[in-house]
C-alpha cells in the first residue's frame, strides 16, 4: 500500500497527546482531593519468570476498607497516588508539549480533586484552581484542552455507599460535578469528552464504574450493562447540559474500538465477528444515534439480562447525543465461531492470534492499518467528525550512558499509525485530531508500572515509586516535533 502521494495533514487538524488524571497527576491527598477508586490500584512486581500479574486495577471492597483502616499488607504500593506528579510540576511539562508544537493536549479531571466524596454540594476551590492553572498555561502556549470528565476513576465514597454506577444516584452526583466544572471553565475548554472506554466496564467494573467485583459476583454481566445503563443516561443529560451552558462547546463519546476481524472468510467466522464488533459499536450506537439497537435488545435478552431503565430514559438519550467520536486505538482482535466462542471474547487482548501481525513487549498486537479500518467504519456508520485521542506502544526503554533514549521502536509504530490517519483523511474521513497516549511516561493504567513507558519524554521513575521524576528527551520528542512542524509531510520525506 502506497503512501508516497499524500500530502500534508489539513490545515486545522490537530496533533498532540493524551493523558489522565490518576495516572499523572499524583498528589493523591493535596489540595483536598478526596481518595479515588484508582488511589486503590496496586503495583504488584513481576513473578519470577518476568509475567505481571492481571486486574491490578480492581480493588475488592475488603481491600479498600483494610486500606482505609491501614491495614494493607505490608509493602502494598498504588502508583497512581503519586504519578508523574505533574500535580506540581505542570509547567514544565506543558513548556515541553510547547516544544514539540503540540496543538491539543488531552487531559481528565479527576472528579475527587472538585468533590472530594462526590456528595458534597459545594466544590474543593483548591481543586478547580489547580484546573484553571493547567488550563491557563496551556491555552498560553497556544495548546488546546480536550477534557475528559470521567477517566478511570471516581470518589471512593460512592463506590463505598451507592456500589459506583449500578446505582441510579450516581447521575444527580455527576451532573453537580459536570455543571460545576462546565460553569468553571466554559471560556477555557471547547473540547470535551463526557466518559473515557465504557466498553472496560465488561473487563474492569472497578476501573470503569468504581463496582466493587466482590459485590456483583455471579451477576458480573448484568452489573456491567446496567452499570453502562446509568453512565449513558449521564453521559446524554450532560452532553444537553453542556450545550446549554456552553453553546460553542462540543462534547463527544469514546471508545475503545476494538475493531474485530474473523478469523478466517467462513461465513459462521465473519457473522461472529460481525457480532463481537457490534458488542463495541454499541457504545457510539447509543450515544450518537441516541437509542439502544436492536442486536442489543437480542444480545441482551438471550444472556438473562434485564437493564432497569427509568421512563424518561429513552428521551434523555435521544436529546443527548454526542458532537464527535473519539477513540482509543491499540490493537485488533479476531473472532471464530467455536464452542467455546464466549469465553474467548471480551479480554483486553485478544486470546485468539492474528499470525500477520507482530506483539508489542506487552503482548498487543501491533496494526497500523487496522487504524484506517476503524477510521473508515465509524465513519460510514455515523458521519460524525473523529478524533483519534489515544494510539501508542507502551515499550521498555533503555537509557544510554550518556542518557539518550533511542526509541525507534515507538518511532516507527508512530510513523505507521499517523499515515493510515493520513490515508483515512484522504479517504474522506473527517479526522480532526491526533492525540499520542503518554506523550510522557505515566503509570499503567492496567499494571501501575512505570516500566510500560509511552513517552516522547522519559520520566526517571522507576514501578517502586524511586527516582528523581527528571525530565529528559527520547528520541521521538524531536521526530514528532519535526512531524508536527511540517504537517506530517516529514513522514514520507524525512528520518
Ligand atoms: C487505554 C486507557 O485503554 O489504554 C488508558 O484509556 C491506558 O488509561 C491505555 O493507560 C494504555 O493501557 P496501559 O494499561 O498500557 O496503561
Amino acid at each position: 500500500m502506497t503512501t508516497t502521494h499524500l500530502g500534508a495533514f489539513p490545515a486545522g487538524f490537530l496533533f498532540g497527546g493524551a493523558t489522565a488524571a490518576n495516572q499523572i497527576e499524583g498528589a493523591a491527598e493535596e489540595g483536598g482531593k478526596g481518595l479515588s477508586t484508582s488511589d486503590f490500584a496496586r503495583f504488584v512486581p513481576p513473578a519470577a519468570d518476568g509475567s505481571i500479574a492481571d486486574f491490578t486495577f480492581d480493588a475488592t471492597s475488603e481491600q479498600v476498607e483494610e486500606a482505609l483502616a491501614g491495614r494493607a499488607p505490608e509493602g502494598t504500593m498504588y502508583p497512581k497516588r503519586h504519578g508523574i506528579d505533574f500535580y506540581h510540576r505542570y509547567r514544565e511539562d506543558i513548556a515541553l508539549f510547547a516544544e514539540m508544537g503540540f496543538g491539543l493536549f488531552r487531559m481528565s479531571i479527576s472528579w475527587a480533586r472538585i468533590f472530594p466524596t462526590g456528595f458534597e454540594t459545594e466544590p474543593n476551590e483548591e481543586g478547580l484552581a489547580f484546573y484553571d492553572a493547567v488550563f491557563d498555561e496551556l491555552l498560553a502556549h497556544g495548546i488546546q484542552p480536550l477534557v475528559t470528565l470521567s477517566h478511570y476513576e471516581m470518589p471512593i465514597e460512592i463506590s463505598r455507599r451507592l456500589d459506583g454506577w449500578l446505582s441510579r444516584e450516581t447521575i444527580a452526583l455527576f451532573e453537580r460535578f459536570a455543571r460545576t466544572v462546565f460553569e468553571r471553565y466554559a471560556s477555557k475548554v471547547k473540547l470535551w469528552i463526557t466518559f473515557n472506554e465504557m466498553n472496560m466496564n465488561l473487563t474492569s467494573i472497578y476501573t470503569g464504574a468504581g463496582v466493587f467485583p466482590d459485590r456483583v459476583q455471579g451477576r458480573e454481566l448484568q452489573a456491567a450493562y446496567q452499570a453502562t445503563h446509568h453512565q449513558f443516561v449521564a453521559a446524554a443529560r450532560v452532553v444537553a447540559l453542556g450545550h446549554e451552558l456552553m453553546p460553542d462547546a462540543q462534547i463527544g463519546c469514546m471508545i475503545c474500538r476494538l475493531e474485530t476481524y474473523a478469523a478466517t472468510s467462513k461465513p459462521a467466522d465473519v457473522l461472529r465477528a460481525t457480532h463481537e464488533d457490534n458488542l463495541n459499536l454499541f457504545y457510539p450506537d447509543v450515544q450518537v444515534r441516541g437509542e439502544y439497537p436492536t442486536y442489543m435488545t437480542r444480545y441482551l435478552r438471550e444472556k438473562g439480562i434485564e437493564i432497569a431503565m427509568a421512563p424518561e430514559d429513552a428521551e434523555i438519550l435521544r436529546a443527548g447525543t454526542a458532537d464527535f467520536i473519539s477513540i482509543s486505538y491499540y490493537m485488533t482482535y479476531l473472532a471464530e465461531d467455536r464452542p467455546d466462542a464466549d469465553a474467548l471474547s471480551g479480554s483486553l487482548v485478544s486470546k485468539l492470534k492474528n499470525p500477520y501481525l507482530e506483539l508489542s513487549a506487552w503482548g498487543w498486537p501491533v496494526d497500523p492499518v487496522g487504524l484506517r479500518i476503524a477510521l473508515l467504519k465509524l465513519w460510514g456508520r455515523y458521519g460524525k467528525p473523529l478524533y483519534v485521542v489515544e494510539n501508542g506502544l507502551g515499550a521498555r526503554d533503555r537509557v544510554e550512558e550518556n542518557g539518550r533514549i533511542h526509541d525507534d521502536y515507538r518511532i516507527d509504530y508512530l510513523r505507521a499509525h499517523l499515515l493510515q490517519v493520513r490515508e483515512a483523511i484522504e479517504d474522506g474521513v473527517d479526522v480532526r485530531g491526533y492525540t499520542w497516549w503518554g506523550p510522557i511516561d505515566l503509570v499503567s493504567c492496567s499494571t501501575s508500572q512505570m516500566t510500560k513507558r509511552y513517552g516522547f519524554i522519559h520520566v526517571d521513575q522507576d514501578d517502586y515509586g524511586n527516582g528523581t521524576l527528571a525530565r529528559t528527551k527520547k528520541d521521538s520528542f524531536d521526530w514528532y516535533a519535526h512531524v508536527i512542524a511540517s504537517r506530517g509531510t516529514s513522514l514520507i520525506d524525512v528520518d
